[in-house]
């Protein structure tokens, strides 16, 4: 199924987290009834969630990997010190975490204070689908995850306590946000047809990484769709020959062209998906229009500037409020 236009519809309203719960309500509605398992299905159970992706959901995994000490502004809205996320506040994905009462996600690769008895994030700043096989792009992140399942039950196997037992791995919901690293690096040297024609080999990793979570066990999946590219501060920083790209919100029309159709072809990506593993639940969201709204309708969630950022200075330069939290997110 796809919850993409719902979502995309009640963004205009709501706040991003609250839109994407109703996509994870839907996902839980959509839950096959009969089959027993299912997202929070077991009484007493807490919900488990494993997360791939990049910098959007990277809950601080790449500064543990790289030994990176972030400084400020860096989780200054809410932590209120750096906490490894790129943003100054929490993510779309802490708030879930919230909703659903349980920890935040620890970094798979967040050696001390992480807790993975509610699953754990393998999302990492910077990463994207392709090549492959360098740290820590998708399909290295789907092979740490295999790794964190192995050990685990090895260890329940050893009479020892793992975070999850089978049961949790069957039942937990299989996040996936990325591809925004990939289109965005398309974008900066080829022209918008010759990007279009390179988005084939990432969906095909796209799809390899639920096949091959599909083929270990996993059936709930919920995949979000890229945001407003051409409203990033990052790319809006870099010098331009004139303003014939801007849209009336000042964000960039070719890179936001380019991630519309980047998540049409997702979205038909996740249709095809659904339609072959009768069994499993994949749930699409577009966060394009509620990103995009963010920034279109800045004054709306209490923001004063269009966008913030943490490392661009004069025009995209922080505001501290609540929102800046969700729209404060600048790197990839
Ligand atoms: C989270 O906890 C609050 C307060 O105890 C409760 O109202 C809410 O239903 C809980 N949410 C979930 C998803 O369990
Ligand atoms: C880990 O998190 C779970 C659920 O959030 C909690 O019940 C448990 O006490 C935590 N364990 C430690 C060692 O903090
Ligand atoms: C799990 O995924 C790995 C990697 O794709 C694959 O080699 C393996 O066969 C899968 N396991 C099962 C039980 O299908
Ligand atoms: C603005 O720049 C683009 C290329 O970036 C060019 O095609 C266009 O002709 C320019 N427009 C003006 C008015 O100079
Ligand atoms: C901004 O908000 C208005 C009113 O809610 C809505 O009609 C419009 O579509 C929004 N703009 C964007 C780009 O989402």
């Amino acid at each position: 199924m796809s919850a993409g236009a719902a979502a995309g519809a009640a963004g205009r309203t709501l706040l991003p987290a609250s839109v994407l719960l109703m996509a994870l309500e839907l996902l839980v509605l959509a839950m096959p009834a009969a089959a027993g398992s299912g997202f929070r299905c077991r009484p007493g159970s807490r919900p488990v969630l494993f997360n791939f992706g990049d910098s959007n959901s990277d809950t601080g995994g790449m500064a543990a990997a790289r030994g990176w000490h972030l400084t400020r502004p860096e989780g200054r809205a809410f932590f209120p010190r750096p906490t490894g996320r790129f943003c100054d506040g929490r993510l779309t994905i802490d708030f879930l975490c919230e909703s659903l009462n349980i920890s935040y996600l620890s970094p798979f690769l967040k050696a001390l204070g992480s807790n993975y008895t509610s699953g754990a994030n393998f999302a990492s700043a910077g990463a994207a689908t392709q090549p492959r096989d360098v740290p820590f792009a998708l399909h290295i992140q789907v092979q740490e995850f295999l790794y964190f399942r192995d050990r685990s039950l090895e260890l329940i196997d050893q009479g020892l306590s793992g975070p999850i037992d089978a049961q949790g791995f069957q039942n937990a919901l299989y996040m996936i946000d990325i591809g925004q690293n990939d289109v965005n690096a398309r974008l900066s040297n080829l022209p918008y047809d010759q990007v279009v024609a390179k988005f084939p080999p990432i969906l095909a990793e796209i799809k390899d990484a639920v096949q091959t979570l599909y083929s270990n066990g996993s059936r709930n999946f919920w995949i979000h769709g890229t945001g407003a590219l051409g409203c990033l501060p990052q790319k809006l920083a870099i010098p331009r020959k004139n303003d014939s790209d801007l849209d009336q919100y000042g964000c960039l029309k070719t890179y936001n062209r380019a991630a519309v159709a980047f998540n049409a072809a997702l979205s038909s990506l996740c249709d095809q998906l659904s339609a072959q593993m009768k069994d499993a639940t994949i749930v699409y969201t577009d966060l394009f229009p509620i990103k995009y709204d963010l920034v279109a309708n800045h004054t709306k969630y209490g923001e004063q500037t269009k966008i913030c950022s943490l490392s661009f200075p004069t025009v995209y330069s922080h505001t501290e409020s609540d929102n800046s939290e969700t729209l404060g997110h600048s790197l990839d």
